[in-house]
């Protein structure tokens, strides 16, 4: 693999909320295009675009009716064609999205599954059982689906089919070669098209052992994820990513992947970045952090450790679509400290104020941003690969305030309404401070934007040398810069005060003051500061020293 994704900044973009080019409220792939100029300017390496597939959008697009087609909505494959090569010829990579543990129930093999009736080979793809109880209606199990509700539905001939995601999301049956194959054809057809690299959806699921007996939900919830789990990282995902990996080096150059995985053992979770297996794994500790120097440090090191040990590069990520957006999570009142527990109380998004549409939220909007900035000076300056997500560079926050009507989130629909969903980080970016949908496209976006958002556009932030989108463009240019003389190896932890974190890379210092109170600065020429310096290192802070 080339070194070059080891250190890549990617750019997560969000297609059906970044920019509209046909006025009908839905971000599109030319939207993309028109907006390359914007990527390139921002400094970033990469962009992954999460799915554009033809989809219901029971799951935002995470439920994909065809993997080698373009949604009609969003555009056409030769205008995801003229897109690849408006990013490759601004020096873009581009990552496309693979969701390889459900597809729809729309897919065709889902139909034929159903039109063929219990027993019938085009089942077998899928996973269906019969029910238990005298009349087999109740399900095979009382496990709890993500989104919320059974993991199981009926079909009207009295089978249930699994899925672990909402009812629309059926899992394939990866012991079927059928499925093997239909994900090789994807992954060649995209690499054909010139798509540089994968992120591959719920890599931790695929593998599913359902043996009988199966246990009871209360059981399940006792089993560590790993070999002995149903479908939780068990160790035959290990063999699907190394079939995989042949195909990837077949391109030259190899083509890249990293995976959603879910996994709270890093060791576990350095399988998946192995050379010969994906090559990257997302690795989501600092998204159940709080900002604290004791948090990042554990997490820093600990997945340091595992990346020398996997041979890979670590990744760092504190925002993406499925989690409150950092800039709001840092504006929160500490969480206690993780307890393991799935989503972690820092992902909970049934916290009051968002319950209540954030009408007194205890949200300190001016420090949450200013953490989050410091956050993101801190990651940026570490070995390995760092993912943004689309808007934060804005310094946006979460859009609590959405009525019920608005929201498209299934985990708000499933759960009526106790979670409220993941909307809030969806919204359409805001390009301009006017305007039917701020410069978005000329219609009406299909989830609303707030007033406030006005203050963050594109265009106000851009003529403002001292805003969040300034910074993000400053930091980013000075990091390929600096790293041009370092290698990963090139880290030390240097001795700070409590409350601070400090590291060396080669001449490159990076100190991060986590605590509510300024603390000495440390001798050194300042590159860069998140937030404005003088005398001291300020509360809440990063800055960047040459020595
Ligand atoms: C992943 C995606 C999320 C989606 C889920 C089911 O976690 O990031 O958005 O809902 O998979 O596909």
């Amino acid at each position: 693999m080339p070194n070059s994704w080891k250190t890549d900044v990617v750019y997560q973009i969000y297609p059906r909320s970044f920019a509209d080019a046909n006025g009908d409220g839905l971000g599109d792939l030319a939207g993309i295009t028109s907006r390359v100029g914007y990527l390139k300017d921002l400094g970033i390496d990469a962009v992954w675009l999460s799915p554009f597939y033809p989809s219901a959008l029971a799951d935002g697009g995470y439920d994909v009716d065809d993997y080698r087609d373009v949604d009609p909505r969003i555009g056409t494959l030769e205008g995801f064609d003229e897109m690849c090569a408006a990013l490759h010829a601004a020096g873009l990579k581009v990552i496309v999205d693979i969701v390889p543990n459900h597809s729809s129930n729309r897919h065709r093999w889902f139909q034929e599954a159903l039109a063929a009736g219990p027993g019938s080979a085009a089942r077998d793809r899928y996973i269906f059982r019969d029910g238990k109880g005298p009349n087999g209606d109740e399900p095979p199990t009382d496990w709890k689906a993500n989104f919320g509700g059974s993991t199981w539905t009926r079909v009207p001939d009295g089978q249930w089919y699994f899925h672990l995601f909402a009812p629309e999301q059926p899992d394939w049956n990866w012991n079927h070669p059928d499925v093997h194959r239909e994900f090789i054809d994807t992954i060649r057809f995209w690499s054909d098209r010139g798509v540089d690299g994968f992120r591959i959806d719920v890599a931790h699921g695929l593998a599913k052992d359902f043996t009988e007996p199966l246990p009871t939900a209360a059981e399940l919830a006792l089993i560590p994820a790993g070999p002995n789990h149903p479908f939780h990282d068990r160790d035959e995902v290990d063999d699907i990513y190394r079939e995989w990996r042949r195909v990837f080096n077949e391109y030259d150059p190899p083509r890249f992947a990293v995976g959603e995985v879910w996994v709270e053992i890093p060791e576990r979770r350095g399988r998946y970045a192995q050379p010969d297996s994906l090559g990257q794994a997302f690795n989501f500790d600092l998204l159940r952090a709080n900002f604290s120097a004791g948090e990042f440090r554990e997490i820093v090191a600990e997945n340091l450790e595992v990346a020398s040990v996997s041979g890979s590069s670590s990744t760092w990520v504190l925002s993406n679509h499925d989690v409150v957006r950092h800039a709001s999570r840092y504006g929160l009142p500490l969480a206690a400290p993780g307890d393991g527990s799935f989503p972690p109380p820092t992902l909970k998004r049934d916290t009051a104020w968002l319950l209540t549409g954030g009408v007194n939220p205890p949200e300190d909007t001016a420090l949450g941003l200013r953490r989050a900035k410091a956050a993101t000076q801190f990651i940026l300056g570490l070995p390995g690969s760092a993912y943004l997500y689309q808007g934060e560079e804005l310094g946006l926050r979460e859009v609590a305030q959405l009525d019920a009507a608005a929201r498209q989130d299934p985990t708000f629909l499933r759960s009526e309404g106790a979670d409220v969903g993941r909307d809030g980080c969806r919204v359409p970016l805001p390009w301009d401070d006017h305007g039917p949908s701020l410069g978005f496209g000329s219609g009406k976006p299909h989830l609303p934007q707030p007033e406030w958002f006005k203050g963050y556009a594109v265009a106000v932030e851009e003529a403002d040398p001292a805003s969040t989108l300034s910074f993000y463009k400053e930091a980013l240019r000075l990091r390929s810069k600096l790293l041009q003389g370092v290698t990963d190896e090139d880290f030390a932890w240097l001795e700070a005060p409590d409350g601070v974190l400090a590291y060396a890379r080669g001449t490159w210092q990076v100190w991060t003051n986590f605590t509510d109170v300024p603390v000495d600065l440390p001798d050194g020429a300042i590159l860069l500061a998140s937030s404005p310096v003088s005398g001291l290192l300020p509360r809440a802070t990063t800055i960047w020293l040459s020595k």
